[in-house]
C-alpha cells in the first residue's frame, strides 16, 4: 500500500509571522525524496503539517488524492504518516519501550502487554543496529541512541508515508549505512519517504529526486541524478556558494600554550589521556560516537567527575567543578545536544544569550535595552534568521538554534572554546559562516577545540586533530597528516 500525497497553495502563519507562502507540490508513492533548504525555509513547519503536529493557516493538503484536514498526529498516524523528528521528542524518564508505545500500548485484555511490547521493540531496536535493553531509561542514553530509538518507534507504527528530519544528525557512518538499507527495503514496499538533510553527499546517495524550498516557498525539483551537490547548495541559498573552508589562520610557532590537559582520567570514559592546544590553535577531536570525546571534556569542565590528571589554562592549574566555574576561568564548553544543555528553549532569545554574562548588563538594575542591542548584534553576526527578536528560542528553526546556542556560548569571550558538532543540522551556508567564525575566533588568539563527526570538516578547519578510541587518545595528526582514511584507522583501531 502506498500514498500520493499533494500540496496546494498551503500558508502557515505564527501569529503575526508568516513562514509558509503558497507552497504546491506533489509527491508519488515508493520513491525517496530530499527535501532541502536553508535553515528556516520551512522545511518542518511543512512535515509537520503533513504529519498532523501543525494546521496550515490557508491552502489544501491532500493523501490519496482526498483533501484532509489532520487535528494531530494520531490521525496523521491513522492515514499511514509518521514523522521523526528534528528536536527529539522523547520522555527522558520512560524507558526504551514505554517511549516506543507510549499512547499505542499494546493490551492483552484490560492489562498492558510488556512482553510483546519489549519483544517487538527488541526486533525494531534490532532493524536500526541499537543493542541495548529496552527497559533502559531514555535518559540514560546519548544523543545518537536517542535518534536510533526514535526510528525504530517510527518502524513500529508501519508508515506509508515516512518523513525523517535530519535523522543522520547524530549518527556514525555505521549507523547512517544502516539506516540507508532500512530505507531501501521500506521504499521496495512501496512507502513513501521524505529526507530532510543537510549531508548533501546523503541526499545525493539516497534520494530519487529533490526538492528545493527557500524562504517559505517552493523553489524547484529535479531528480537528484541530473543535479550535483555544487549545485544543490546553489539552489538553496539562492546564490554561488564557494570555497566552504577558509586558509589556515597561521599559527605561530612561539604561540603559548592555552590549555594543557595532562593524564586525566574520566571514570566510564577516558583514560590517561593528555593534550596541549596553543592560543590560535584549531585543534579537532575524531572518533566513533562512544569514544568518550563529549565524555572527556564534561570531565574537564567539572559536568562529570574527573579522578586523576590536571587541567592548567594559560600555565595555571586549574580546577573547574561546574561548566560556570570553568567559564570564569575562560574554558568554554557548548554540547553537541542544544535542546537538553545548549539552550533554554522556553526562555526568550535576549535572555538565553545574556545568560552566562548577566553581570555585564546588571548596573545594578537589568539593562534591558543594552542586552536587546547584543541580541541584535549576534542576530546579525551569527545570521541567526528569527521573524521576530522578541520570540522564545523554542520557535526558531533547529540550525537556528544551533546558531543561537553558539552566539550565547561565546558571548563570554572565553579564551579556550570547545565546540562539540557545532555545525550538527547547519545549512551550507552558515556552515561555511561558523567555519570562518571559527577561523577568526583562532586569529583573534583563542584556542578552539573542534569535535566533529564531519571528517571533512575537521580536514577543513583544523591545524591538528587528535583522535580518541575507546576512551584513550590514540594519536594526534598534523596538517600535512590530516587525510580521512588515516582518522578512520586510528579511530577504528585498523590502523
Ligand atoms: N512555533 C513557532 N512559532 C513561531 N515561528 C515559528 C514556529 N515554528 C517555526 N517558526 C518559524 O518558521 C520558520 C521556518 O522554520 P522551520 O523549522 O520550518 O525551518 P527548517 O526549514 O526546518 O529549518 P532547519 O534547517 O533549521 O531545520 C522559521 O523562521 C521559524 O522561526
Ligand atoms: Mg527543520
Amino acid at each position: 500500500m502506498s500514498l500520493s500525497v499533494s500540496f496546494d497553495a498551503i500558508e502557515k502563519q505564527f501569529g503575526p509571522v508568516r513562514v509558509l507562502h503558497g507552497v504546491s507540490f506533489d509527491l508519488a508513492p515508493g520513491r525517496i525524496y530530499g527535501l532541502l533548504g536553508e535553515n528556516g525555509a520551512g522545511k518542518s513547519t511543512l512535515m509537520k503539517i503533513l504529519a498532523g503536529y501543525e494546521r496550515a493557516t490557508a491552502g489544501t493538503l491532500s493523501v490519496g488524492g482526498a483533501p484532509v484536514a489532520f487535528d494531530s498526529s494520531r490521525d496523521a498516524e491513522a492515514a499511514g504518516i509518521v514523522l521523526i523528528h528534528q528536536e527529539l521528542n522523547l520522555a527522558d524518564h520512560l524507558s526504551i519501550v514505554q517511549n516506543m508505545f507510549l499512547g499505542h500500548e499494546k493490551r492483552r485484555g484490560f492489562l498492558l502487554d510488556e512482553p510483546a511490547m519489549r519483544e517487538a521493540a527488541r526486533v525494531r531496536l534490532n532493524d536500526v543496529g541499537l543493542h541495548k535493553n529496552p527497559d533502559t531509561k531514555v535518559r540514560d542514553l546519548i544523543v545518537a541512541e536517542k535518534q536510533l530509538v526514535e526510528i525504530a518507534k517510527a518502524m513500529l507504527r508501519e508508515a506509508r508515508l515516512l518523513i525523517m528530519d535530519e535523522p543522520t544528525a547524530t549518527l556514525t557512518p555505521a549507523e547512517t549505512q544502516r539506516l540507508f538499507a532500512l530505507m531501501a527495503r521500506l521504499k521496495e514496499d512501496g512507502v513513501t519517504i521524505v529526507y530532510i538533510s543537510h549531508k548533501l553527499d546523503e541526499v545525493e546517495r539516497v534520494t530519487d529526486e529533490i526538492i528545493v524550498m527557500r524562504d517559505g516557498r517552493f523553489v524547484t525539483r529535479a531528480p537528484t541524478a541530473e543535479v550535483t551537490r555544487h549545485q544543490m547548495a546553489n539552489l538553496m541559498v539562492g546564490r554561488e556558494v564557494s570555497d566552504m573552508f577558509p586558509a589556515k589562520p597561521p599559527l605561530a610557532a612561539d604561540a603559548p600554550v592555552a590549555l594543557k590537559v595532562d593524564g586525566v582520567a574520566v571514570p566510564g570514559w577516558a583514560r590517561n589521556v593528555s593534550f596541549a592546544v596553543r592560543a590560535g590553535e584549531v585543534f579537532g577531536f575524531a572518533g566513533l560516537v562512544g569514544a568518550g570525546r563529549t565524555e572527556l571534556f564534561e570531565g574537564l569542565i567539572g559536568v562529570r567527575a574527573r579522578t586523576a590528571g590536571s587541567i592548567a589554562l594559560d600555565g595555571r592549574t586549574v580546577n573547574p567543578r561546574n561548566p560556570r566555574d570553568a567559564m570564569k576561568r575562560g574554558l568554554t564548553y557548548l554540547s553537541e545536544d542544544r535542546k537538553g544543555r545548549g539552550l533554554h528553549v522556553d526562555m526568550a532569545l535576549k535572555d538565553n544569550l545574556t545568560l552566562m554574562t548577566l553581570e555585564r548588563y546588571a548596573h545594578p538594575f537589568l539593562d534591558s535595552g543594552a542586552e536587546r542591542e547584543a541580541l541584535r548584534q549576534a542576530v546579525s553576526d551569527f545570521g541567526i534568521r528569527t521573524g521576530n527578536l522578541a520570540s522564545r528560542a523554542r520557535m526558531l528553526s533547529g540550525g537556528n538554534q544551533q546558531k543561537l546556542a553558539l552566539a550565547k556560548f561565546l558571548h563570554p569571550d572565553p579564551r579556550v572554546i570547545v565546540l562539540d558538532e557545532p555545525t550538527r543540522g547547519v545549512d551550507v551556508g552558515a556552515k561555511r559562516d561558523i567555519y570562518f567564525l571559527i577561523h577568526r575566533l583562532a586569529a583573534e588568539g583563542r584556542a578552539v577545540i573542534v569535535i566533529s563527526s564531519e571528517l571533512i570538516e575537521l580536514i577543513g578547519l583544523c591545524h591538528r586533530v587528535a583522535v580518541m578510541r575507546a576512551g584513550e587518545l590514540v594519536a594526534t595528526l598534523g596538517i600535512e597528516q590530516l587525510t580521512e582514511e588515516r582518522l578512520i584507522a586510528h579511530a577504528t583501531g585498523t590502523h
